[in-house]
């Protein structure tokens, strides 16, 4: 199959397309390399070629000759997208839903979109399944769900859109993220010896290893079309909900004499608890893998062999929010986030 990978070169992008090259698939990468700064490690990952350029750039001929896209390029989490909500808006939402649009004009019949269990926002307690209420809380997540509408609302025998729910992702990648709350966590056990909770930590959150994430995709890419197309999943597993402070206590002890504190409420109003009962259910060939607690040892078996330091674990290049504003303050990329 010839896929075009958008944000090939994110924490996601790059071990998918590994893995989809792997699968012995046609892979091209397409990113406008906002993090390029930052590759944490080496492991020999297989890197498909990449056209530089900003989604909101592309043309219908830009997509021709693919089978499907796997749209992974937005602005990617809640702090980035509070940033400028407008622009969050721009990108994540009318960027995506034109780019969708260009793929069905283009003869594009697959497309994997990179959703959030974000879009349940709040919950008291329940397990969420794709039925459930929405209650986004955040232009992060808002922008998630309008795209799920308005690429639906796409579909028809030409073009089968399938959308993936992810939880919160964890997990080794060369291009580290330590703002994700599992890496962070693991980041500061193995640079402090201690997790400081400035929250209660009550909250729940789903979370998933970014190998199962990549699993699912190349899943709903492989799978027959009628078991994907216009479908929903939540993607995780259901045993892997965790409340914060429960997650701190798992990480420390992957790390031996570190200490947790925890705080005091701080307002955050997310929490929700996810099934993933449907994607094991019915997206032939996936099964989750992955615990909390293996990748929480296997990123300390990875932060011992490269020797992670502070310095590195505090880089720019390996938090967005503080990536994007140095591009900024440095005038490398201007108000519409396009490079100058
Ligand atoms: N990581 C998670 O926990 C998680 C959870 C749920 C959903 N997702 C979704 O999965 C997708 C990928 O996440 P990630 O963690 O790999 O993010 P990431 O920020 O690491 O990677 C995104 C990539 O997209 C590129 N990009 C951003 N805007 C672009 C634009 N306008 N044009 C071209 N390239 C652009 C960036 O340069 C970056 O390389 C995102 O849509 C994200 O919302 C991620």
């Amino acid at each position: 199959m010839r896929i075009l990978v958008t944000g090939a070169q994110g924490y996601i992008g790059v071990p998918l397309a590994s893995m989809l090259l792997q699968r012995r698939h046609d892979v091209v990468g397409l990113d406008t390399g906002f993090y390029c700064d930052g590759w944490l490690y080496d492991d020999g990952l297989s890197v498909p070629p990449c056209i530089k350029k900003d989604i909101r750039h592309l043309t219908e001929i830009d997509l021709e000759g693919f089978d499907a896209v796997v749209h992974l390029a937005e602005l990617s989490n809640d702090p980035l997208a509070q940033l400028d909500p407008r622009l969050t808006f721009e990108i994540n939402h009318r960027g995506t839903v034109n780019l969708a649009r260009m793929c069905k004009t283009a003869g594009v019949s697959r497309f994997v979109y990179t959703s959030s269990c974000s879009v349940y926002g709040t919950g008291s307690g329940e397990y969420k399944t794709e039925e459930s209420n929405t209650a986004p809380q955040t232009p992060y997540a808002q922008c998630k769900l309008l795209v799920e509408r308005d690429v639906l609302a796409l579909a028809d025998e030409a073009f089968a859109p399938t959308f993936l729910r992810n939880a919160t992702a964890y997990g080794p990648s060369p291009r580290m993220r330590f703002d994700l709350v599992l890496n962070n966590l693991a980041g500061l056990a193995w640079t402090t010896r201690e997790i400081r909770l400035t929250s209660d930590g009550t909250p729940y959150r789903p979370l998933v290893h970014v190998l199962d994430i990549c699993a699912a995709v190349t899943c709903a890419l492989e799978a027959p079309r009628a078991a994907v197309e216009r479908q929903i999943f939540n993607v995780g597993h259901s045993r892997e909900n965790y409340q914060i402070r429960e997650l701190a206590e798992i990480v420390a002890d992957a790390f031996p004499g570190c200490k947790v504190t925890v705080g005091s409420s701080d307002g955050d109003t997310r929490s929700y608890r996810v099934s993933c009962e449907k994607i094991h259910a019915a997206l032939p060939g996936f099964r989750a893998q992955q615990d909390a607690a293996s990748g929480a040892r296997e990123l300390r078996t990875l932060f011992e062999r490269i020797g992670l330091s502070r310095e590195t674990f505090e880089h720019r290049a390996f938090t967005r929010v503080k990536q994007l504003q140095h591009l900024l303050r440095t005038d490398q990329l201007d108000e519409n986030f396009f490079w100058r």
